[in-house]
Formats: structure tokens, C-alpha cells, sequence
């Protein structure tokens, strides 16, 4: 399968994207790198590895990160994922051990140490990471495969702030060296994310797998969705993190288009903000492939599918 390194807070959708990965044979999850977005560092770490062995996979190695954004003070989201960062289901506290080297490290050696471009980083929590990594070793840019990450918004605005979407807000100035280090980016803003929307038939499909995963995952899509039912007026919440697992597993349910993004980093009105030059009015540089729509059914059916098979 197809190397990658997810970065992320966990949060449920972290997790549910988390399962999804381990499921699909098409992808080899060679290391998770966890950070503080969602909830403090100290808990991402936790759920990270409880996910792992939820999935039956203690034997995944886990990092952990950067325990604060680049310039700007954390913000976390337990409004909308409980004080654990993974309400819901109730998962026994991890047995396995989180790996000593720090996830900056970790991320640096592994690609310096890897084929060229052989490796995919996944990114689905602020992207403070992934920029240390990229300051520390800057020929790491040239052997990364491609970046696929959940993050901004431009057509919906965002999720924090009128501009910002949460990724992004919590560390723009990451974002911006990420998206200035040209790398070939994937980006599956909150346009995309919020189309696939939970539905009592969709979760319901997902606890009827009867396994301990798919029971898990209706309870995790339920707590999320207790937040979003009353924020979106609809009868589901969106589904964020997955929707990068799902591209790599079967790009061809998404769409979208080759654009210049950047980050705004010095408006405090719009602090965070993906500026997408979707209409290509700006001769910059296309630096990122920008997904705009997404077979909602047919993602429901592969995430589906794959959990029952962990
Ligand atoms: C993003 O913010 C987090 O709360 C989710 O896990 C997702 O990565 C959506 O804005
Ligand atoms: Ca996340």
C-alpha cells in the first residue's frame, strides 16, 4: 500500500479517519504524529493510541508533537468534542506506549530515510507539525509524495471565525510555510467536508456492522453530531478527517481544481483564512489541488465497508 503519515488531534472525525485507514489495504499507515488542536497534546496523544487499539493495531507507532501552534496561543474545541476530545464511546485507557522521539523528528528522519517521494503526509489537525518539520530539514519538500490535508474553506467561510476554519485559525503561520514550501498539495476545505452530512440511515448502517469498531464510530458520529445538528439546522453533522483518507483510497468520488492558495497570517479580521484563487484571476502559482465536491453516498458506503472489515 501506499506509504503515509497521519498527523492529527483526535477528535472523532481524527479517529473515524484513523479506522478508515487502517481498514484500506491501499494505504500502509507507517506512523501517526499527533498535535494540539482539538484538545491539549497530552489527550490527542491518548486518543491516538486508544483509536489504534480499538482497530486491533498497538503495533502502530505513535509521536507525539508540538504542544502549542508556532506564534499564537492554542485554542481547543471541547465544545465540540467533550472534555476527552473523544466523547462517546467509552474506550479503555491505552496499553501501548507512546514512542519516545519527538514527531518533528520522527517525520524528518522518516523521509530523509525513505524512497523519494515515496511518502504521503496526511495532516488533519493544525499544521504546527508539519511546518516545524519543513523549517528543521527544508530537502525534506522535495521527497515528500503529497500533502493531503483537511483544512480552510473559501466558498462556505469558516467554522471559528467568519474567515477561519478551525485547522487553520488555530496555527495560521504553519499553515502559511506549508503552503509556501512547495510541496504538491491536496486541500479538502470545509466546502468539501460539509456535504457529507451523518444521517440516522447512514450511522445507522454503521452500528448494525455490530462490531465493536462500527459501534464505536456510531457513538463517536452521534456526539459530534449533537454539535453540528443544532449549528447546520440539518438532521446530521458533516464529516471532516475522512474525507482524506477517502480521497487516497478512491479519488475518483472527489473533484476539484488546481488553484493558488494562501494564508492570510496579518489581518486580525480575517487572521486564518484560505484565499483560494479559484477563478485563477492571479497569475501565482498554482500550488494546490483544491476538492470541491464528493460522491457523498458513495463515500458512506466505502467508510462503511471498511470499518466492518476491522
Ligand atoms: C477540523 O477541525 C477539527 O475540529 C476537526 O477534527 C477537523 O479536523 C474541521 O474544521
Ligand atoms: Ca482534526
Amino acid at each position: 500500500g501506499r506509504k503515509i503519515i497521519i498527523d492529527t488531534d483526535p477528535g472523532q472525525d481524527d479517529a473515524i479517519a484513523i479506522l478508515l485507514a487502517l481498514a484500506s489495504p491501499e494505504l500502509e499507515v507507517i506512523g501517526i504524529t499527533t498535535v494540539a488542536g482539538n484538545v491539549p497534546l497530552e489527550l490527542t496523544s491518548k486518543n491516538a493510541r486508544k483509536v489504534c487499539e480499538l482497530a486491533g493495531r498497538p503495533d502502530i507507532p505513535v509521536f507525539a508533537g508540538a504542544i502549542r501552534p508556532l506564534v499564537r496561543h492554542l485554542v481547543t474545541a471541547e465544545h465540540v468534542h467533550g472534555k476527552t476530545g473523544l466523547d462517546g464511546p467509552v474506550l479503555p485507557e491505552p496499553a501501548m506506549p507512546l514512542q519516545e522521539r519527538h514527531a518533528v523528528d520522527y517525520i524528518v528522519e522518516t523521509l530523509m530515510a525513505e524512497p523519494e517521494r515515496s511518502v504521503t503526509l496526511c495532516p488533519l489537525g493544525p499544521l504546527t507539525n508539519i511546518a516545524l518539520a519543513l523549517n528543521r530539514e527544508p530537502r525534506i519538500a522535495a521527497r515528500i509524495r503529497e500533502i493531503v490535508l483537511m483544512g480552510g474553506g473559501y466558498s462556505e467561510g469558516g467554522n471559528v471565525t467568519p474567515a477561519a476554519e478551525f485547522n487553520i485559525h488555530v496555527d495560521p503561520h504553519a499553515a502559511d510555510i506549508v503552503y509556501r514550501a512547495g510541496v504538491p498539495i491536496v486541500m479538502m476545505p470545509l466546502d468539501v467536508t460539509h456535504k457529507p452530512r451523518t444521517s440516522k440511515a447512514r450511522v445507522g448502517a454503521i452500528r448494525a456492522l455490530g462490531t465493536p469498531v462500527g459501534l464505536a464510530t456510531a457513538q463517536m458520529l452521534e456526539f459530534a453530531e449533537r454539535f453540528d445538528i443544532e449549528k447546520y439546522g440539518s438532521d446530521g453533522g458533516p464529516l471532516h478527517d475522512p474525507c482524506v483518507i477517502a480521497y487516497l483510497v478512491k479519488p475518483e468520488l472527489f473533484s476539484g481544481r488546481m488553484c493558488n492558495v494562501e494564508i492570510e497570517i496579518s489581518s486580525e479580521l480575517t487572521m486564518g483564512m484560505t484565499v483560494v484563487d479559484w477563478w485563477g484571476v492571479t497569475e501565482r502559482q498554482k500550488n494546490a489541488m483544491v476538492i470541491r465536491d464528493i460522491d457523498s453516498d458513495a463515500f458512506y458506503a466505502l467508510l462503511t465497508e471498511r470499518l466492518g472489515r476491522l
